[in-house]
């Protein structure tokens, strides 16, 4: 039986069903955020669900995350982490981050949670330095596709041995997917060549890239 588009549509929507429970505040969350004006691009319950479990298997003291939007996957990222982890997370639109920071403090993640407000590739440095090298243990890039090879440079020396890097939508998101030449083709060839990456993508939802630092 050949993959069809409503097929593959089915088990997305299968998916996020047996996979995607979650709790009332996270299920309410992108709701709010769409009524305070927001997009509804947060990732699904079933790759946060993800994001949770592969946070849980690395020692969850330091992560970061780039593209807040309404902390949606922050909240996972934060649930997975150590009772002492730290997650950064950079946004540069001053609502989402206002919105974030207020769901933060309801989920009761907040005080694991720092927002830094800013373009990713300008704040980044600051963030680089404060943290220092080989400190990082899960990394998840959500922000512009089209500075994702950029955002691996600075972050790579960043995360220790051992260390995930995920990154979403590289195949290509609402606008355009991998076989249209949309997605993030040059970037997700670099870090499948990096010999210090192991790294491989799911088909979940948009395409989400898993890279363990391997050295
Ligand atoms: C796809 S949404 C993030 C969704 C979020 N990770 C989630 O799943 O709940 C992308 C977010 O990144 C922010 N963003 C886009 N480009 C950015 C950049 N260069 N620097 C910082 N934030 C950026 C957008 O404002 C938006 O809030």
């Amino acid at each position: 039986m050949p993959m069809t588009p409503e097929r593959w549509s089915y088990i997305g929507d299968y998916a996020e069903d047996v996979f995607g429970q979650y709790d009332e505040h996270l299920a309410g969350l992108m709701a709010r955020a769409v009524e305070a004006g927001m997009p509804p691009i947060a990732v699904s319950a079933d790759v946060g669900r993800l994001l949770k479990i592969l946070v849980a298997m690395t020692p969850g003291e330091l992560a970061i995350e780039l593209g807040t939007l309404a902390g949606y996957s922050g909240i996972w990222i934060a649930r997975g982490m150590a009772d002492s982890g730290r997650l950064i997370t950079v946004e540069h639109e001053d609502t989402h981050a206002d919105f974030a920071q207020k769901e933060f403090e309801r989920a009761g993640v907040a005080a694991k949670v720092e927002i830094v407000r800013g373009a990713a590739l300008d704040v980044l440095p600051g963030i680089a330095e404060r943290v220092g090298p080989d400190s990082v243990d899960f990394v998840f890039v959500d922000a512009r596709k089209s500075e994702y090879i950029d955002y691996f440079e600075v972050i790579k020396p960043l995360l220790k041995v051992g260390g995930l890097y995920v990154a979403d939508n590289v195949y290509g998101t609402g606008a355009g997917w991998i076989d249209e030449g949309h997605g993030t083709d040059d970037f997700n060839r670099l870090i499948a060549a990096d010999p210090d990456f192991e790294a491989v993508a799911t088909p979940m939802r948009e395409g989400v890239l898993l890279a363990r630092k391997m050295r």
